[in-house]
């Protein structure tokens, strides 16, 4: 079950620290009065500093999917009157944009993935540390929840997703486990996965169970659809001159963007700017903030 307005109002907002905060909104705002984009809204935290970087005439579209993250957005930035949000997929941005007249587009920002607001709600279902119903939705709307999958899918199709969304080398043996265990007693929460995985595999760097978590997570969002259609729809929206900033955090996720940025670099619609590799995170951000880690920005301008 999501979390209820109830439960959320009641906690402190959680702390989500933007990646790439001031290098995001410098490399995204080339025009102060323009019209902008930031189709990953979560908590707020880049919209600020987009709309620090704006003069009074400019405006942002905040869009995200999750209700709880718009309301907790909408609430920090509630006075900036050059602001406006909306509950929607990026995916369907266009409608979002033409409908509210931020057309042609100056600029659009994705940060992708997840927030700490999702990491730190045991009842959203992200967290492997965390116990919570194997949940992972972002938007209440979508009918597909992780358990749903981990509970009937067939076990090839597991594996598979395993394999293609968690780049887990250890696929089918997990794809068996869980199939296994499930013909006993159905999953129900979060740690009960985790706990299979823990005694299924070695531990490594990372926790045993983070591979099949972001697996989930991704099917369940269909995130890497989601990239692809969003992604290709917002540049004809693009008015010369205007730029869209990715900040992606895994490997799938990265070549969507590098492959579709290479392809329009190569025919000649946009340029990179500043640099043709992905800009990342200082020491100094990493040390502060390490779930940046693996976060690559790539940036690039409609000719
Ligand atoms: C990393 S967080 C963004 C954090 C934000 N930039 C900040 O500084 O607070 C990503 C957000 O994107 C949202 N999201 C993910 N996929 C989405 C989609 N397809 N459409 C709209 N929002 C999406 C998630 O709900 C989450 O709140």
């Amino acid at each position: 079950m999501p979390a209820t307005d109830e439960t959320l109002m009641s906690e402190k907002p959680p702390r989500h620290q933007s990646v790439l905060l001031r290098e995001a909104a410098r490399l995204l705002v080339s025009d102060p009065k323009g019209l902008y984009l930031d189709a990953t809204l979560g908590l707020g935290g880049h919209a600020q500093a987009i709309l620090d970087a704006l003069r009074p005439e400019g405006r942002l579209l905040g869009l995200d999917l999750d209700p709880a993250s718009l309301r907790l957005a909408e609430e920090r930035l509630r006075g900036r009157a050059n602001f406006e949000a909306a509950r929607a997929n990026f995916r369907d941005a266009a409608r979002e944009l033409k409908g509210r007249g931020f057309l042609p587009l100056s600029g659009a920002l994705y940060d992708l993935g997840v927030s700490s607001l999702h990491f730190e709600t045991a009842e959203r279902g992200f967290s492997l540390r965390l116990d919570g119903p194997l949940d992972m939705r972002l938007s209440p709307d979508n009918p597909l929840t992780a358990a749903t999958i981990v509970n009937r899918w067939p076990e090839e199709q597991l594996a598979l997703l395993l394999k293609d969304y968690g780049e887990e080398p250890q696929a089918r043996r997990i794809a068996r486990a869980i199939a296994e265990r499930r013909a006993q007693k159905p999953f129900e929460t979060t740690l009960e996965l985790a706990r299979l995985l823990e005694g299924l595999l070695p531990r490594g760097k990372t926790h045993q169970a983070t591979r099949t978590f972001q697996a989930l997570r991704i099917a369940v969002n269909s995130e890497l659809e989601n990239l692809s259609q969003g992604l290709e729809a917002i540049v004809p929206l693009l008015r010369p001159g205007g730029r869209l900033v990715v900040i992606s955090f895994h490997s799938l996720e990265d070549r969507i963007v590098k492959t579709l940025f290479s392809s329009l670099t190569r025919e000649g619609s946009c340029r990179f700017v500043e640099d043709r590799g992905p800009l990342k995170p200082s020491p100094e951000e990493l040390e502060r903030n390490p779930r940046a880690r693996s976060a690559k920005l790539r940036a690039v301008e409609k000719q």
